[in-house]
């Protein structure tokens, strides 16, 4: 593979196949490849008494290649030297990057911005902690994970009992480490975030393989870890990051989510902290581009809803959610919106707007349309005729109205409805994704009245959804055939744990975010009293079993840092609720007024959206 696109790299590289088996590997990987890592010499602990900490090195050849890349490049790189990629114009009017150059970030923190410095003054703690909180604040600093002397994430978990089976939770995940930022930004603490924000950018696009095939440019990594490598002088080591884009991961899928998780964690760190700075940086500005240019990149889909395959978020193992799961759509309509905010209006980033606009509005509308269930709704699909051929045709995607399960008619509720799973042609999964239909409150994707049904839904099901721990990720269960065929017989996904109808602590938070945004903070307070009662004596267990929570989970972690993060950020935000809007967005009415698809005008298609019976306004 000729390796002199997107990092400008001006090698043919033969198939990289990650090298980075042990530390002797990674040595020699190093000194093949010295600018496929990110490095920093540190000296080893034993060493420490020799003295000088070396500054963060930069791969000679990566600077080299900047300087001889021509006159864009030159100009640029002489006048932003902390940038640490510096793009051009392509073709096509989409960025290039050409290079990278180690950037300013952990050395000396400098003074906060004035904002950020008020911002802390104001966050300084207020109310007593309880023990709880005191013990998942002393575990949440344990977690943190140091890069070049500097905070730069935390680890999934950091359980004793595993004893080496550690997999991969000695990583930092992108979508683990968001409650722990949350935690850490609340509580007036910034640093960690900015280098973790900056960091996972230069990450992002790092040229790793599956079977000599890359992704495509600007995804983010699922995880990242910090390497130590020796060096030839036995005193010193270097610390290199290592990103996992799923080319190491179970199932080898690719995560979907963190590039919108990075965006969303991007948009609250310059709410809080004031330092819309780092989001005017241009590597920022080009990070976040990247990422929607994947997400926006024209495919063969009908829908506006973005295309994933199995696995490719939080739940990370096949699940039945390929397609157009809700928890990618809510997680992608609340990155557009953050986006919008954050991408500096120019020239350059017209038409980029104009995307985004265009997608917010179809989304919107496919979701609070399509993906709505309640038991209107629902008497109406089980009235569906079906084998409409015409554009005007009630049932859209011909669901057989025999796929209602039998569950969903005995378990709905009078009041409330939520957001399905999924839609598909001739596909409904009518299953309840908490994730998804929190995050789609939060990001106001539904009408106000719909977030009210959902949170309306919760109620009523308190025990089915919330039970002995808040919160059930689906509900309800594969079981027998259905889990036979659908996981595959995975053993870890068996009915009522993990993804296949598990409890997982870590969605306190959204679910308390969900709460403030609808006025309904006693909700959540209600959840946390359950949460409290268990987490601490329990060892903050990663997920509990059976079909009301009784049980931790058959595998899961203790001391998992989301489950720690969740819980002090539930509480912090139920302190301060007015922080909640760094996460939320509010109802946008010209988007919806807006038939994006310019269809109206057109005479040779139709927009369905005017004759639709809308649920768009309510
Ligand atoms: C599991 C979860 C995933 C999480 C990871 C690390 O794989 O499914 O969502 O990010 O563990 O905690």
């Amino acid at each position: 593979m000729n390796a002199t696109s997107s990092m400008g790299i001006a090698t043919v590289r033969p198939c990289f196949r990650l090298l980075l088996g042990g530390s002797g590997k990674a040595a020699g990987a190093l000194s093949k490849y010295p600018f496929l890592f990110s490095k920093c010499s540190r000296i080893r602990p034993m060493a420490s008494s020799a003295g000088v900490r070396r500054r963060s090195v930069v791969p000679a050849r990566a600077v080299a290649g900047a300087r001889s890349m021509g006159t864009s490049a030159e100009s640029a790189v002489g006048r932003e030297k902390a940038f640490d990629r510096i793009y051009k114009e392509g073709l096509a009017g989409k960025p290039i990057v050409i290079d990278r150059v180690e950037p300013e970030i952990h050395q000396q923190p400098g003074p906060p911005p004035a904002a950020e410095k008020e911002e802390q003054e104001e966050l300084a703690p207020p109310t007593k902690e309880t023990e709880e909180e005191k013990e998942a604040w002393r575990l949440l600093r344990k977690s943190v994970v140091n890069y070049c002397g500097s905070p730069v994430g935390t680890v999934a978990a950091d359980d004793p009992m595993t004893g080496g089976q550690m997999l991969n939770y000695d990583q930092v995940f992108i979508r683990d480490f968001v409650p722990s930022a949350l935690a850490f930004l609340l509580k007036g603490e910034t640093e960690i975030v900015k280098n973790f924000l900056l960091y996972t950018l230069q990450l992002q696009s790092w040229e790793k393989t599956v079977d000599c095939y890359s992704p495509g440019q600007g995804l983010m990594p699922a995880s990242f870890k910090v390497r130590t490598i020796p060096s030839s002088d036995e005193n010193e080591a270097y610390e290199v990051l290592d990103p996992d884009f799923g080319e190491s991961a179970i199932g080898r899928v690719a995560p979907v989510d963190s590039g919108l998780w990075w965006i969303i964690l991007l948009r609250a760190y310059g709410k809080i902290s004031g330092d819309y700075a780092l989001q005017e940086r241009v590597d920022v500005q080009t990070g976040i581009r990247l990422i929607l240019n994947l997400c926006l990149t024209d495919g063969f889909d009908m829908f506006p809803t973005l295309l994933v395959t199995d696995g490719s978020c939080m739940i990370d193992r096949r699940m039945g959610i390929h397609g157009h799961p809700l928890e990618i759509q809510s997680l992608f309509y609340s990155a557009l919106r953050c986006s919008r905010e954050m991408i500096t209006s120019n020239e350059g980033s017209k038409n980029l707007i104009v995307a985004i606009n265009n997608r917010l509005s179809a989304l919107s509308f496919h979701i609070r349309e399509y993906y709505w269930v309640d038991m209107k709704k629902i008497n109406e699909i089980y009235r569906y005729k079906t084998e409409e051929y015409s554009s005007d045709a009630a049932n859209k995607f011909n669901i057989y109205p025999e796929q209602i399960p039998s569950w969903l008619v005995n378990w709905f509720p009078d009041r409330g409805g939520y957001l399905i799973g999924n839609v598909q042609p001739a596909h409904m999964d009518f299953r309840f994704f908490s994730l998804g239909n929190l995050w789609a409150i939060a990001s106001s994707l539904t009408t106000p009245w719909q977030a009210e049904g959902i949170l309306n839904l919760i109620d009523d099901k308190w025990d089915d959804l919330v039970g002995n721990m808040p919160l059930k990720i689906c509900y309800p269960a594969f079981e027998f055939d259905e889990w036979r065929i659908i996981t595959g017989s995975d053993p870890k996904n068996t009915p009522w744990s993990y993804h296949n109808g598990g409890s997982w602590p870590t969605l306190l938070w959204q679910f308390t975010l969900a709460c403030i945004k609808m006025g309904r903070p006693e909700l959540a307070r209600k959840a946390v009293a359950v949460a409290e009662k268990r987490l601490s004596k329990d060892k903050w267990p990663e997920y509990y079993d059976t079909r009301t929570g009784r049980f931790i989970g058959k595998q899961s972690r203790l001391f998992q840092t989301w489950t720690i993060a969740g819980y002090l950020t539930s509480k912090l935000l139920l302190e301060k609720p007015e922080l909640a809007s760094i996460l939320t967005c509010e109802e946008d009415l010209e988007l919806l007024e807006g038939c994006s698809c310019s269809l109206k005008k057109s005479a040779r298609t139709k927009c369905s959206r005017p004759s639709s019976k809308s649920q768009v306004l309510i």
